[in-house]
């Protein structure tokens, strides 16, 4: 029989549930060298801002038990190089939509880079990211308060007619207002979780691993936390949610959209694997034989 792996995402239909995370899978067009991005089930290019940046200093990764810290600082080489260059690029490989990840420091420059987003006839999908621990004044302050949520989404949503998500923190009490908040500004979907701020420290040279002292947590260990906002957040609102954190199977995949995942982001798997996201999506028919799936769809929020 076959098994039909598609999903509808905010009424873009996804060959399979499979999203590379921003950030971890570099500006998106040098991956085509691993293999054919058009396998992809979407591809949420790297966080974007509007003027480039250099990024935190370095080190910026510690390796952990479980996963791994970054504090990389949103390096990136501004919204106009990613609608100009780099989605045309990927856009001339492949017809996978793509997901513009948005970052910034104020409401209006969230506001002005959806507004190119918008523009930019080959990105499909916009996620704005209220939810980076690794920068001063932005990121994360918009994604832990929910009326500081609202006015971010209110702005993208003025900017654009274009599915919209918004990327919230997990470095929060209660996800539940803060994602209703994004859902009563009209956001069509929520995207669950960033990473979760942590701290090494190297006990010889009695000095944080980061230079940034502090990074965002991500990796295997991840998972079950993400599962459990996932969940949360999908029993209480009726937009589709992105589940990310931790995933490296098509098991977890599933297990995600169980939880109530529309779509599975598949993040720092891909820094110790260029393949987790093929492997996954290959792997993927004959686990959902093994559990009786016919159509992937049909197990979206069933726990
Ligand atoms: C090196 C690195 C860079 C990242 N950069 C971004 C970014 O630019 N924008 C964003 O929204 N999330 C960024 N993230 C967070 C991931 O997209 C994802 O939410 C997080 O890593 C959890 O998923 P994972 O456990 O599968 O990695 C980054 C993560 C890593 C490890």
């Amino acid at each position: 029989m076959v098994r039909d792996t598609s999903v509808n995402l905010a009424g873009i239909r996804l060959k399979n549930p499979v999203v590379p995370a921003s950030g971890t899978f570099g500006l998106g067009p040098e991956m085509a060298a691993y293999y054919d991005l058009g396998r992809l089930g979407a591809i949420a290019l790297k966080g974007t801002t509007l003027e480039p940046r250099f990024g935190n200093p370095t080190p910026r990764i510690a390796e952990c038990t479980g996963g791994l810290l970054n504090a990389v600082g949103l390096q990136n080489p501004g919204i106009d190089v990613l609608t100009g260059e780099t989605a045309p690029k990927i856009r001339a490989l492949c017809d996978t939509p793509l997901i513009a990840n948005i970052s910034g420091f104020s409401v209006e420059e969230y506001g002005i880079c959806c507004e190119k987003a918008d523009r930019c006839p080959e990105i499909d999908i916009i996620e704005v990211n209220i939810s980076c621990p690794n920068v001063h004044n932005g990121g994360m302050a918009f994604g832990t308060d929910p009326e500081a949520a609202a006015a971010v989404a209110r702005r993208a949503r003025k900017a654009t007619g274009k599915p919209l998500f918004i990327k919230l923190s997990p470095n929060v009490s209660d996800i539940v207002p803060i994602a209703r908040a994004c859902e009563d500004e009209g956001a069509d979907g929520i995207t669950l979780i960033n990473t979760l701020p942590g701290m090494r420290i190297d006990i010889r040279r009695r000095k944080p691993v980061l230079a940034n002292r502090t990074g965002g947590f991500s990796g295997p260990a991840l998972f079950p936390v993400a599962l459990r906002f996932v969940n949360q957040a999908a029993s209480a609102c009726h937009i589709p949610i992105m589940g990310c954190g931790g995933v490296s199977s098509a098991e977890e995949v599933i297990e995600m959209m169980m939880a109530g995942a529309t779509a599975v982001q598949v993040g720092s798997a891909n820094l110790k694997n260029p393949f987790a996201c093929p492997e996954i999506i290959d792997a993927l028919p004959s686990v959902m034989e093994e559990l009786g799936i016919e159509k992937l769809e049909d197990i979206i929020g069933i726990v």
